[in-house]
Order: C-alpha cells, then structure tokens, then sequence
C-alpha cells in the first residue's frame, strides 16, 4: 500500500500550514508542518551556540548543529493530532516564529546535514503513525515524500502573501481594506514583499532540496481564492485520489 501523505508545499505564506491544519482535521489526518522543525533547529542553535547580534553573524558547523538537536533534544512530538516541535522537553511553536528566527532559517535549512536530520524525523514519525499525515513544507512531494499519492504546490502573488503575513501580526489588510493605514499601507507592504522574495530566492537557489513543484504536483494558485476555498479544494482532491 502506498504511504497516505498528503505533501503540500510551496513558498511563504502561500498558506501551506493553515491550508495542511484544517484539511487534516478535515480528513481526521495528523499535520507535521516540517518548516517547524527547520525553525525549532534555528531557535537551539541561536539560544545555545550563541548570537553575536548587530549584524555580525555567528556561523556554526553542520555538526555542531546536528549535534545539538540530537543532544537537547530538538524533536517533533504529536498532541492532539498534530506534531509540535520542541526543543529541550519545551514546546515551542510560538517562539519559533520570531524575527530572529525567520532571518537565520533558510541559511540552516540549507545545510545538506540538518535537511537529513530533519527528513529522518519527518519519516520517522510518518512511519509510526497509525493514520494519514499532511505535511507541509518546500521539498515535501519532491523529497521527502516523493511516494505521496497526493502533492499540492500552492502559489499566491507576492503582494497577497505580503499582505497575509501582515494581517497576521495585527496590522490590518483583511479583505475589504480598513481604510486605516495597516497593511493597506503601500511602504509596509512593499517592505514585507522584499522579506518574503529573499527567503523565496535563498529556498529557490539551494543547491540542495529547492523549493519547486513536483513534476506531478497539482499547482494551485490562491491569490483569488479564500482560505476555505483553497481547503475545500485540496479535501476534494484528496477523496479523488485516496479513496477510503
Ligand atoms: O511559514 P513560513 O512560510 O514562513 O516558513 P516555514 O514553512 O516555517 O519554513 C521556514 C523555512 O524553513 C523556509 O524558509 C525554508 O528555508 C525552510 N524549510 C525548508 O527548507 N524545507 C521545508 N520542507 C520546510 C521549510
Ligand atoms: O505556511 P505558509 O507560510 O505557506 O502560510 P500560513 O502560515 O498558513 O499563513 C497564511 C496566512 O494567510 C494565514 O493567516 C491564513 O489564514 C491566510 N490566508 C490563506 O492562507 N489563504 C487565503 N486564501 C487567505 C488567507
């Protein structure tokens, strides 16, 4: 039988992550949002291996990295049908979604070692779980799950993601517009655009691992589209594709 991974990837805040949450709960699958753990690695290694600030960066060994997960540990650990990283027995899916945090990890994610470490952890907790995962990612229906009978590639436009992100932290841009400056505001915008194409550009690029569509993914572009929208199409697929 064929593994039952649903791979959703593409590039940030194209919606991966609400999208994979809710088709889960959906199908009654688990989620593993595997940038989690690239950013729980970056967490460790900045509060462990130490952070010089003001521009200069502390650069670490692959080993040292590896080392430090495997020691503390860093690790996925499954509550209420979703895996949550942690780092030293602490959960710690709200500080892994800091600024500092975000600047640093796709230069760790670019490690060949810490992507192996990270693909280990993926299966592993694929494999030992009873039921079906959707699991979100850039490289998910192109490496780790190349197998996986169903891979969606979600896009948007570079404003719209730019303009999601913001309404998350608080700063307006709901549709419709506030009218109020927030994320409406044309500099802001802009600014969170260049933000989001340079960790797009940085996962494109590496040499290995880069963020592209499956040749047999299904490519769904959500600029237009509603968060339920997008969901409603990804379970469709998914009772298509993965009877029973
Ligand atoms: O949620 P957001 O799109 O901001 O990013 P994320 O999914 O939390 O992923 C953070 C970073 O981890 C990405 O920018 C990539 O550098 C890396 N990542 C990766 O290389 N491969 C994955 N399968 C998932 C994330
Ligand atoms: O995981 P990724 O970085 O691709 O995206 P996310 O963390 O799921 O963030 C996307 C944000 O855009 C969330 O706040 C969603 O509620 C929102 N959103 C969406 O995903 N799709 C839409 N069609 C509209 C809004």
């Amino acid at each position: 039988m064929s593994i039952r991974v649903i791979a959703i990837d593409g590039p940030a805040a194209s919606g991966k992550s609400s999208t994979a949450a809710l088709v889960a709960r959906r199908l009654e699958w688990a989620h593993l949002d595997s940038g989690a753990l690239y950013r729980a690695i970056t967490l460790a290694a900045l509060d462990n291996l130490g952070e010089t600030g003001k521009g200069k960066r502390e650069t670490w060994s692959a080993q040292q990295i590896v080392a430090l997960a495997e020691d503390l540990p860093v690790r996925l650990v499954f509550v209420d049908d979703v895996f949550r990283p942690e780092v030293a027995g602490v959960d710690v899916a709200q500080a892994i979604r800091s600024e500092r945090v975000t600047q640093r990890v796709s230069e760790i994610a670019a490690i060949p070692e810490v992507r192996h470490w990270v693909n280990v952890q993926q299966r592993e907790a694929v494999q030992g779980h009873g039921r079906g995962v959707v699991v979100d990612g850039r490289d998910i229906g192109t490496v780790v799950f190349p197998d996986a009978p169903l891979k969606v590639f979600l896009t948007a436009s570079p404003e719209e993601r730019a303009r999601r992100r913001l309404a998350e932290r608080g700063r307006g841009g709901g549709s419709g517009g506030s009218g109020g400056g927030g994320a409406n505001d044309a500099p802001e915008l802009r600014r969170e655009a260049e933000v989001l194409a340079a960790r797009d550009r940085a996962d494109s690029t590496r040499a290995v691992a880069p963020l592209k569509a499956a040749a047999d993914a299904v490519v769904l572009d959500t600029t237009r589209l509603s968060l339920e929208q997008q969901v409603q199409a990804v379970v469709a697929l998914a009772r298509e594709r993965l009877p029973g």
